[in-house]
């Protein structure tokens, strides 16, 4: 099964819409020529989107465009809160569900995880779901049993077709922004297992399909050391995603692979 990589670069709360359109040019100008092996996703904070949007379209540059997160209703009394059709209205292609910053920092739960995965299909956008221990569910050996909660409650309830097209990121909590990284060896374990719960779930050929990623410190230096590894399908970037240079050569790095 051939599984295409997939290269995304959440930006977090950086860049304006200003310096957000700026990054997605010079990404776009280093990635002329790499982008047919491999998808690249951008995802700016909202009110960055459009602009990086409008880049995308008028440059007719081949690159996905993401949300960092999104509600679940189609509209409504919901003060702040954004819907998927203002993403897709915009061209978003894709949205980051779950990542453990709104778990920590917004009470991002399971069921929550949930709504937004089958709202994000429900609406066309393809959901990048995150999962991933603490340091102390590492230390404490309890990372597959734990991983496997997330992927169970988090996925539930969809049809074999939109699981095929789920996209996971594994991205332990502890690698984040710490420059620390789980082996090669190791991510891919927890990648391997992600991919069985799916299958479990779903069906091995639907599992066989699931794009996995590996996020958490993810560098020019140590890319293609994850993207040999036999599950791991691309990366899910943070830091170096800000930095036009870095983030391709990342994304190169996923090519040929
Ligand atoms: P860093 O690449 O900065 O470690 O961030 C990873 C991440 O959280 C991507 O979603």
């Amino acid at each position: 099964m051939e599984r295409r990589m997939l290269v995304a670069g959440n930006w977090k709360m950086y860049t304006t819409s200003g310096e957000g359109a700026v990054l997605v040019q010079d990404i776009a100008e280093e990635l002329r020529d790499d982008l047919d092996d491999v998808e690249v996703v951008v995802c700016p904070p909202f009110t960055g989107i459009k602009a990086v949007s409008t880049v995308i379209e008028l440059d007719h540059v081949h690159m996905g465009l993401g949300a960092q997160d999104m509600f679940w209703e189609a509209e409504g009394a919901f003060t702040g809160a954004i819907a998927p059709r203002m993403l897709t209205e915009l061209r978003c292609t894709h949205v980051i569900v779950g990542h453990s910053e709104r778990r920590e920092f917004f009470g991002e739960t399971d069921e929550t995880v949930n709504r937004k995965v089958r709202a994000a299909f429900d609406a066309g956008l393809t959901p990048i779901m995150c999962c991933g221990e603490t340091l102390a569910t590492r230390d404490a050996l309890r990372t597959d049993s734990f991983v496997h909660g997330q992927i169970m409650a988090g996925a539930a309830g969809l049809s074999a077709d939109e699981a095929a097209r789920l996209v996971i990121a594994y991205e332990p909590i502890w690698a984040i922004g710490s420059g620390r990284t789980p082996t090669p060896e190791s991510a891919n374990d927890v990648a391997r297992a992600i991919r069985a719960t799916i299958g479990a779930m779903y069906g091995p050929p639907t599992a066989l399909q699931l794009r996995v990623l590996y996020g958490g410190s993810v560098k020019p230096e140590n890319a293609k050391l994850f993207f040999a590894e036999p599950d791991i399908d691309g990366a899910l970037v943070g830091g170096a995603a800000l930095k036009a240079d870095s983030f391709s050569a990342i994304a190169k790095a996923a090519c040929g692979t």
